[in-house]
């Protein structure tokens, strides 16, 4: 708000008094001996959040910590720091996770509750779909590297001054919902993994307590229908590629042959990224049969 001090606090009592508002809630609520630890003005958290979500008609968590206890709710969580749809439950409350929150996500949220009188469709974790519908891998510039077997090993090594994937460096990507590919930070200008960094997943719950540099385990997924071109010796459709057309079930060793059967088929399992692309092996399965032993 454009006032501060004693006129900051006059307008959001009439605010509060009126009704009818949408609330917007930034950082967690810290429960322990009676909210001590995260006071404004003589009240704890917890007493500001409740006293002005009483008559508000919906309540939006922005960022990690208002939405899953963020930061302050890392283990051991020694303020038993929890999220705000944890203490407001009389309210409609929407998460919008990040750290930092993307506010392009949060305006369109606000506009959609201005534009339906209701807040968008959501997730089990009560994050918006048109926002947390899909994961970043699914999205990713640098999915193509990945499904080429193109990673990044050591900072600064070719991979990365190439621009490869950032899965072995720990990037959270394949577990993380989030539309940052596509929407990025600052008015579009860029977003983690583009600057070079893998993705830390700060839309998922407890994220803070995951290894940050770890790789994640991938237990399944479906790649898109295509992905984003890639200029390397990996990405050529290979002669065992195109004698796959057919959609016959086989193993195929080698990165290209995978790649270029991935545009054709619906579904790979058991792509496990290797250090050798050449000697990574790839089990293909069409919709209606399982993967078989032979190689
Ligand atoms: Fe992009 Fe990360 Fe997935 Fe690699 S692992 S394609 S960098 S999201
Ligand atoms: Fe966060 Fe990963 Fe996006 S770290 S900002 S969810 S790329």
């Amino acid at each position: 708000m454009a006032a501060s001090g004693f006129q900051a606090e006059a307008s959001k009592a009439a605010t509060l008094e009126k009704g009818g508002y949408i609330l917007v809630v930034e950082g967690s609520i810290s429960m322990a001996n009676d909210g001590v630890y995260c006071c404004v003005g003589g009240k704890s958290s917890y007493d500001l959040v409740m006293e002005a979500a009483a008559n508000s008609a919906a309540v939006i968590a922005v960022g990690n910590c208002a939405a899953f206890g963020g930061v302050a709710k890392a283990a051991p969580n020694p303020t038993q720091a929890v999220g705000v749809d944890s203490v407001v439950l009389d309210k409609p409350v929407l998460n919008i996770p990040g750290c930092p929150v993307n506010t392009v996500n949060l305006v369109a949220a606000i506009v959609h509750y201005l534009s339906f009188n209701s807040l968008p469709e959501t997730d089990d974790l009560k994050r918006p779909l048109f926002a947390f519908g899909h994961l970043i891998h699914d999205n990713c510039e640098r999915r193509g590297h990945f499904a080429a077997g193109e990673f990044v090993r050591e900072w600064g090594d070719e991979g990365h001054r190439n621009g490869w994937c950032l899965y072995k460096m720990g990037c959270k990507g394949p577990i993380t919902y989030h539309n940052c590919p596509a929407v990025r930070f600052n008015d579009g200008l860029n977003w983690p993994v583009a600057a070079g960094h893998p993705c830390i997943g700060c839309s998922q719950p407890d994220f803070w307590d995951m290894p940050t540099y770890e790789p994640v385990t991938l237990q399944d997924y479906t790649p898109p229908n295509t992905y984003t071109e890639i200029k390397t010796d990996e990405s050529k459709f290979t002669a065992e590629g195109a004698a796959i057309s057919g959609g016959t079930v086989g193993v195929i060793v080698g990165a290209a042959g995978a790649f270029a059967y991935t545009l054709m088929t619906n579904r790979v399992k058991n792509l496990a990224p290797d250090s050798d692309p050449q000697q990574r092996e790839v089990v293909i399965v069409q919709d209606s049969e399982e993967p078989k032993d032979e190689h």
